[in-house]
Protein backbone atom coordinates (compact mmCIF):
# COMPACT_ATOMS: atom_id res chain seq x y z
CA UNK A 1 0.00 0.00 0.00
CA UNK A 2 1.53 3.63 -0.45
CA UNK A 3 0.65 6.20 1.62
CA UNK A 4 -1.06 8.88 -0.60
CA UNK A 5 -1.41 11.21 2.51
CA UNK A 6 2.10 12.01 2.07
CA UNK A 7 1.82 13.50 -1.43
CA UNK A 8 -0.31 15.91 0.17
CA UNK A 9 1.23 16.98 2.80
CA UNK A 10 5.01 16.39 1.41
CA UNK A 11 4.65 16.98 -2.02
CA UNK A 12 6.35 13.48 -3.00
CA UNK A 13 5.24 9.90 -2.02
CA UNK A 14 7.66 9.68 0.93
CA UNK A 15 8.45 5.98 0.67
CA UNK A 16 11.83 4.61 1.74
CA UNK A 17 13.97 2.99 -1.09
CA UNK A 18 15.94 -0.05 -0.94
CA UNK A 19 19.81 0.50 -0.03
CA UNK A 20 20.91 -1.80 -2.35
CA UNK A 21 19.25 -0.92 -5.45
CA UNK A 22 21.17 0.71 -7.75
CA UNK A 23 18.98 3.96 -8.88
CA UNK A 24 20.51 5.02 -12.20
CA UNK A 25 19.91 0.97 -13.55
CA UNK A 26 16.18 0.99 -12.28
CA UNK A 27 15.22 4.42 -13.44
CA UNK A 28 16.81 3.18 -16.66
CA UNK A 29 14.99 -0.16 -16.84
CA UNK A 30 11.26 2.09 -15.80
CA UNK A 31 11.64 4.40 -18.55
CA UNK A 32 12.08 1.74 -21.07
CA UNK A 33 8.77 -0.06 -19.85
CA UNK A 34 6.43 3.08 -19.76
CA UNK A 35 8.04 4.83 -22.70
CA UNK A 36 8.81 7.77 -20.80
CA UNK A 37 11.01 10.67 -21.46
CA UNK A 38 12.99 12.55 -18.62
CA UNK A 39 13.10 15.83 -19.13
CA UNK A 40 15.63 18.25 -16.65
CA UNK A 41 16.19 22.12 -16.56
CA UNK A 42 19.66 23.25 -16.37
CA UNK A 43 18.95 24.43 -12.81
CA UNK A 44 18.75 20.52 -11.74
CA UNK A 45 21.10 18.18 -9.67
CA UNK A 46 23.85 17.34 -11.76
CA UNK A 47 22.79 13.76 -11.11
CA UNK A 48 19.27 14.50 -12.59
CA UNK A 49 21.46 16.71 -15.70
CA UNK A 50 22.84 13.35 -16.44
CA UNK A 51 20.30 10.71 -15.80
CA UNK A 52 17.72 12.93 -18.16
CA UNK A 53 16.93 11.92 -22.34
CA UNK A 54 16.96 16.15 -22.95
CA UNK A 55 18.28 18.77 -20.35
CA UNK A 56 17.43 22.29 -21.29
CA UNK A 57 16.21 26.20 -21.14
CA UNK A 58 12.61 26.53 -20.19
CA UNK A 59 11.62 27.24 -24.49
CA UNK A 60 13.56 23.99 -25.30
CA UNK A 61 11.52 21.72 -22.86
CA UNK A 62 8.74 23.33 -24.09
CA UNK A 63 9.67 22.38 -27.27
CA UNK A 64 10.27 19.28 -26.44
CA UNK A 65 7.33 18.41 -24.48
CA UNK A 66 5.18 19.56 -27.42
CA UNK A 67 7.11 17.12 -29.54
CA UNK A 68 7.65 14.17 -27.71
CA UNK A 69 5.81 10.86 -28.72
CA UNK A 70 7.08 9.60 -25.45
CA UNK A 71 3.45 8.06 -23.29
CA UNK A 72 4.79 9.65 -19.86
CA UNK A 73 7.02 13.03 -19.53
CA UNK A 74 8.68 12.94 -16.30
CA UNK A 75 9.73 16.45 -15.64
CA UNK A 76 12.53 17.47 -13.26
CA UNK A 77 11.89 21.09 -13.29
CA UNK A 78 9.43 23.15 -11.37
CA UNK A 79 5.85 23.10 -11.35
CA UNK A 80 4.94 26.05 -14.14
CA UNK A 81 7.21 23.99 -16.83
CA UNK A 82 5.59 20.78 -15.56
CA UNK A 83 2.20 22.54 -16.26
CA UNK A 84 3.30 24.07 -19.92
CA UNK A 85 4.17 20.46 -20.69
CA UNK A 86 0.53 19.06 -19.74
CA UNK A 87 -0.55 21.85 -21.38
CA UNK A 88 1.31 21.66 -24.49
CA UNK A 89 0.00 17.73 -24.61
CA UNK A 90 -3.08 16.99 -22.64
CA UNK A 91 -3.24 13.04 -23.74
CA UNK A 92 0.01 12.36 -21.81
CA UNK A 93 0.84 11.85 -18.48
CA UNK A 94 2.69 14.95 -16.81
CA UNK A 95 4.47 13.49 -13.41
CA UNK A 96 6.76 15.34 -11.58
CA UNK A 97 9.13 14.13 -8.50
CA UNK A 98 8.13 17.00 -5.85
CA UNK A 99 4.66 19.07 -5.99
CA UNK A 100 6.28 21.25 -4.31
CA UNK A 101 8.87 22.49 -6.37
CA UNK A 102 7.16 26.06 -7.49
CA UNK A 103 8.35 29.31 -8.38
CA UNK A 104 9.05 32.31 -6.27
CA UNK A 105 8.80 34.21 -9.35
CA UNK A 106 5.50 32.43 -10.93
CA UNK A 107 4.16 32.95 -7.42
CA UNK A 108 4.33 36.69 -7.71
CA UNK A 109 1.61 36.91 -9.68
CA UNK A 110 -1.72 35.61 -8.33
CA UNK A 111 -4.67 35.21 -10.35
CA UNK A 112 -7.37 37.25 -8.39
CA UNK A 113 -4.67 40.66 -8.02
CA UNK A 114 -3.31 39.96 -11.51
CA UNK A 115 -7.02 39.71 -12.86
CA UNK A 116 -7.60 43.15 -11.11
CA UNK A 117 -4.75 44.76 -12.71
CA UNK A 118 -5.56 43.72 -16.01
CA UNK A 119 -8.62 45.41 -15.77
CA UNK A 120 -7.09 49.13 -15.49
CA UNK A 121 -5.41 48.78 -18.82
CA UNK A 122 -7.90 47.54 -21.36
CA UNK A 123 -6.00 48.53 -24.42
CA UNK A 124 -2.62 46.80 -23.48
CA UNK A 125 -1.73 43.16 -24.70
CA UNK A 126 -0.67 41.03 -22.13
CA UNK A 127 2.71 39.16 -22.98
CA UNK A 128 3.89 36.80 -19.96
CA UNK A 129 7.02 34.76 -18.92
CA UNK A 130 6.65 31.49 -18.92
CA UNK A 131 7.06 31.23 -15.10
CA UNK A 132 3.47 31.87 -14.84
CA UNK A 133 0.78 29.66 -13.59
CA UNK A 134 -1.92 28.02 -15.76
CA UNK A 135 -4.19 30.36 -14.88
CA UNK A 136 -2.18 33.51 -15.70
CA UNK A 137 -1.12 32.31 -19.18
CA UNK A 138 -4.77 31.47 -19.11
CA UNK A 139 -5.72 35.62 -19.28
CA UNK A 140 -2.66 35.97 -21.69
CA UNK A 141 -2.30 37.19 -25.56
CA UNK A 142 1.11 35.44 -25.71
CA UNK A 143 4.04 33.71 -23.76
CA UNK A 144 7.43 34.14 -23.87
CA UNK A 145 10.90 32.85 -21.97
CA UNK A 146 13.95 34.52 -21.64
CA UNK A 147 15.71 33.12 -24.78
CA UNK A 148 12.78 34.77 -27.18
CA UNK A 149 11.11 37.81 -25.06
CA UNK A 150 13.07 40.29 -26.93
CA UNK A 151 11.92 38.73 -30.15
CA UNK A 152 7.91 38.02 -29.03
CA UNK A 153 8.18 41.55 -27.92
CA UNK A 154 9.37 43.11 -31.27
CA UNK A 155 6.78 41.29 -32.86
CA UNK A 156 3.82 43.87 -32.65
CA UNK A 157 4.14 47.16 -33.95
CA UNK A 158 6.08 49.97 -31.84
CA UNK A 159 2.76 51.54 -30.34
CA UNK A 160 1.30 48.67 -29.36
CA UNK A 161 0.71 49.21 -25.40
CA UNK A 162 1.76 46.05 -23.50
CA UNK A 163 1.77 45.27 -20.54
CA UNK A 164 4.99 42.41 -19.36
CA UNK A 165 5.04 40.40 -16.02
CA UNK A 166 5.84 38.83 -13.65
CA UNK A 167 9.07 39.53 -14.16
CA UNK A 168 9.79 43.30 -13.56
CA UNK A 169 13.94 42.74 -14.38
CA UNK A 170 13.19 40.90 -17.91
CA UNK A 171 10.56 43.38 -18.76
CA UNK A 172 13.29 45.94 -17.67
CA UNK A 173 15.62 45.00 -19.47
CA UNK A 174 13.42 44.52 -22.84
CA UNK A 175 12.24 47.86 -21.70
CA UNK A 176 16.00 49.31 -22.42
CA UNK A 177 16.88 47.13 -25.45
CA UNK A 178 13.51 47.86 -27.32
CA UNK A 179 13.02 51.70 -26.51
CA UNK A 180 9.59 50.49 -25.47
CA UNK A 181 7.71 51.48 -22.38
CA UNK A 182 5.82 48.46 -21.28
CA UNK A 183 3.75 48.38 -18.39
CA UNK A 184 5.57 46.31 -16.00
CA UNK A 185 4.29 43.75 -13.41
CA UNK A 186 5.94 44.08 -9.80
CA UNK A 187 6.97 40.57 -9.66
CA UNK A 188 10.90 38.83 -9.56
CA UNK A 189 12.58 35.52 -8.89
CA UNK A 190 14.15 35.54 -5.25
CA UNK A 191 17.24 33.70 -6.68
CA UNK A 192 18.19 36.25 -9.29
CA UNK A 193 17.51 39.37 -6.86
CA UNK A 194 19.68 38.40 -4.12
CA UNK A 195 22.72 38.78 -6.55
CA UNK A 196 25.36 41.17 -4.89
CA UNK A 197 26.55 43.63 -7.00
CA UNK A 198 29.41 44.07 -4.51
CA UNK A 199 30.48 40.65 -4.02
CA UNK A 200 30.35 40.09 -7.77
CA UNK A 201 32.73 43.16 -8.32
CA UNK A 202 34.79 41.63 -5.57
CA UNK A 203 35.66 38.45 -6.92
CA UNK A 204 35.99 40.56 -10.32
CA UNK A 205 38.49 42.23 -8.93
CA UNK A 206 40.44 38.70 -7.78
CA UNK A 207 39.82 36.85 -11.31
CA UNK A 208 40.63 40.35 -13.74
CA UNK A 209 40.54 38.47 -16.70
CA UNK A 210 36.89 37.02 -15.91
CA UNK A 211 33.70 37.68 -17.45
CA UNK A 212 30.70 38.38 -15.66
CA UNK A 213 27.86 36.78 -17.94
CA UNK A 214 24.11 37.12 -16.12
CA UNK A 215 20.49 35.80 -16.45
CA UNK A 216 18.05 38.92 -17.42
CA UNK A 217 16.20 37.98 -14.17
CA UNK A 218 19.06 39.92 -12.13
CA UNK A 219 18.42 43.77 -11.19
CA UNK A 220 19.54 45.81 -13.25
CA UNK A 221 23.35 47.07 -11.76
CA UNK A 222 24.17 43.59 -12.16
CA UNK A 223 23.00 43.60 -15.70
CA UNK A 224 25.02 46.49 -16.09
CA UNK A 225 28.15 45.00 -15.70
CA UNK A 226 27.86 41.62 -16.93
CA UNK A 227 30.06 41.07 -20.61
CA UNK A 228 27.22 39.02 -21.58
CA UNK A 229 23.11 38.81 -20.91
CA UNK A 230 21.08 35.80 -21.98
CA UNK A 231 18.65 32.53 -20.81
CA UNK A 232 20.26 29.62 -19.29
CA UNK A 233 20.97 28.51 -23.04
CA UNK A 234 22.34 31.22 -24.39
CA UNK A 235 24.83 31.43 -21.16
CA UNK A 236 25.65 28.06 -21.80
CA UNK A 237 26.29 28.84 -25.68
CA UNK A 238 28.09 32.16 -24.93
CA UNK A 239 30.63 29.88 -22.96
CA UNK A 240 31.13 27.19 -25.48
CA UNK A 241 32.16 30.26 -27.96
CA UNK A 242 33.37 32.66 -26.40
CA UNK A 243 37.59 32.00 -25.67
CA UNK A 244 38.15 33.52 -22.09
CA UNK A 245 38.98 30.97 -19.16
CA UNK A 246 36.97 32.31 -16.28
CA UNK A 247 33.33 33.25 -15.88
CA UNK A 248 31.74 34.76 -12.86
CA UNK A 249 27.99 33.09 -13.44
CA UNK A 250 24.88 35.29 -12.09
CA UNK A 251 22.37 33.10 -12.44
CA UNK A 252 21.08 29.54 -10.52
CA UNK A 253 24.24 27.54 -10.25
CA UNK A 254 23.11 24.47 -11.80
CA UNK A 255 23.85 25.50 -15.31
CA UNK A 256 27.60 25.38 -14.23
CA UNK A 257 26.92 21.42 -14.64
CA UNK A 258 26.63 21.76 -18.35
CA UNK A 259 29.30 24.94 -18.49
CA UNK A 260 32.03 22.15 -17.22
CA UNK A 261 31.41 19.43 -18.89
CA UNK A 262 31.27 21.45 -22.34
CA UNK A 263 34.51 23.36 -21.55
CA UNK A 264 36.41 20.84 -18.99
CA UNK A 265 39.47 23.70 -19.17
CA UNK A 266 37.58 26.78 -17.69
CA UNK A 267 36.78 28.12 -14.39
CA UNK A 268 33.53 28.83 -13.22
CA UNK A 269 32.29 31.13 -10.29
CA UNK A 270 29.00 31.27 -8.72
CA UNK A 271 27.36 34.31 -8.08
CA UNK A 272 27.10 35.15 -5.05
CA UNK A 273 24.13 36.31 -2.97
CA UNK A 274 23.64 39.04 -0.32
CA UNK A 275 22.91 36.79 2.52
CA UNK A 276 25.09 33.93 2.35
CA UNK A 277 27.81 32.09 4.17
CA UNK A 278 28.08 29.38 1.26
CA UNK A 279 28.81 31.75 -1.82
CA UNK A 280 26.04 29.27 -3.43
CA UNK A 281 22.87 30.67 -5.65
CA UNK A 282 20.80 27.41 -5.75
CA UNK A 283 17.07 27.63 -6.27
CA UNK A 284 15.49 25.68 -3.70
CA UNK A 285 12.62 24.92 -5.15
CA UNK A 286 14.52 23.58 -8.13
CA UNK A 287 16.92 21.17 -6.20
CA UNK A 288 14.08 19.28 -4.12
CA UNK A 289 14.02 17.14 -6.81
CA UNK A 290 16.16 14.23 -6.24
CA UNK A 291 17.33 11.12 -8.05
CA UNK A 292 15.06 9.15 -5.24
CA UNK A 293 12.30 11.26 -5.81
CA UNK A 294 12.22 10.65 -9.34
CA UNK A 295 12.72 7.15 -9.01
CA UNK A 296 9.23 6.95 -6.60
CA UNK A 297 7.76 9.44 -9.05
CA UNK A 298 8.56 6.79 -12.21
CA UNK A 299 7.44 3.99 -10.50
CA UNK A 300 4.12 5.12 -9.20
CA UNK A 301 3.96 7.61 -11.81
CA UNK A 302 3.05 10.01 -9.12
CA UNK A 303 2.48 13.20 -8.17
CA UNK A 304 0.85 13.88 -11.41
CA UNK A 305 -0.10 17.49 -13.14
CA UNK A 306 -3.88 17.61 -13.09
CA UNK A 307 -5.30 21.02 -15.04
CA UNK A 308 -8.91 21.81 -15.23
CA UNK A 309 -9.68 21.25 -19.11
CA UNK A 310 -11.47 25.34 -19.31
CA UNK A 311 -8.11 26.59 -18.33
CA UNK A 312 -5.87 24.22 -20.09
CA UNK A 313 -7.40 25.38 -22.96
CA UNK A 314 -7.28 29.23 -22.75
CA UNK A 315 -3.63 28.28 -21.36
CA UNK A 316 -2.76 26.88 -24.65
CA UNK A 317 -3.11 29.55 -27.10
CA UNK A 318 -0.59 32.14 -25.76
CA UNK A 319 1.80 29.05 -25.50
CA UNK A 320 1.15 27.82 -29.20
CA UNK A 321 1.52 31.78 -30.50
CA UNK A 322 4.96 31.59 -28.44
CA UNK A 323 5.83 28.13 -30.21
CA UNK A 324 4.69 29.50 -33.72
CA UNK A 325 6.79 32.71 -33.42
P1 LIG B 1 15.37 29.92 -18.69
O1 LIG B 1 14.23 30.40 -19.49
O2 LIG B 1 16.63 30.63 -19.03
O3 LIG B 1 15.48 28.45 -18.73
O4 LIG B 1 15.11 30.33 -17.16
C1 LIG B 1 14.09 29.76 -16.42
C2 LIG B 1 14.18 30.18 -15.02
O5 LIG B 1 13.46 29.70 -14.19
C3 LIG B 1 15.13 31.21 -14.69
O6 LIG B 1 15.18 31.39 -13.33
FE1 LIG C 1 11.65 30.38 -10.32
FE2 LIG C 1 13.80 31.79 -9.73
FE3 LIG C 1 13.78 29.18 -9.25
FE4 LIG C 1 13.87 30.12 -11.79
S1 LIG C 1 15.43 30.32 -10.21
S2 LIG C 1 12.58 28.48 -11.00
S3 LIG C 1 12.60 31.96 -11.60
S4 LIG C 1 12.48 30.70 -8.28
Amino acid sequence: MIDVNSLSEKGFLDISIDKNINLTDEINKLRKEKKAIILAHYYQKGEIQDIADFVGDSLQLSQQASQTDAKIIVFTGVHFMAETAKILSPGKKVILPDLKAGCSLAESAPVAQFREFLRNYPEHIVITYINTSAAIKALSDICCTSSNAVKIVNSFPGEQKIIFAPDKNLGNYINCLTGRNMVLWNGACHVHEEFSLEKILELKAQYQEAKIIAHPECKKPVRIVADYIGSTAALLNYTKQDNCSTYIIATESGIIHQMKKANPDKIFIPAPPKDSTCGCSDCNYMKLNTLEKLYICLKYELPEIILDEDIRKKAEVPIKRMLEL
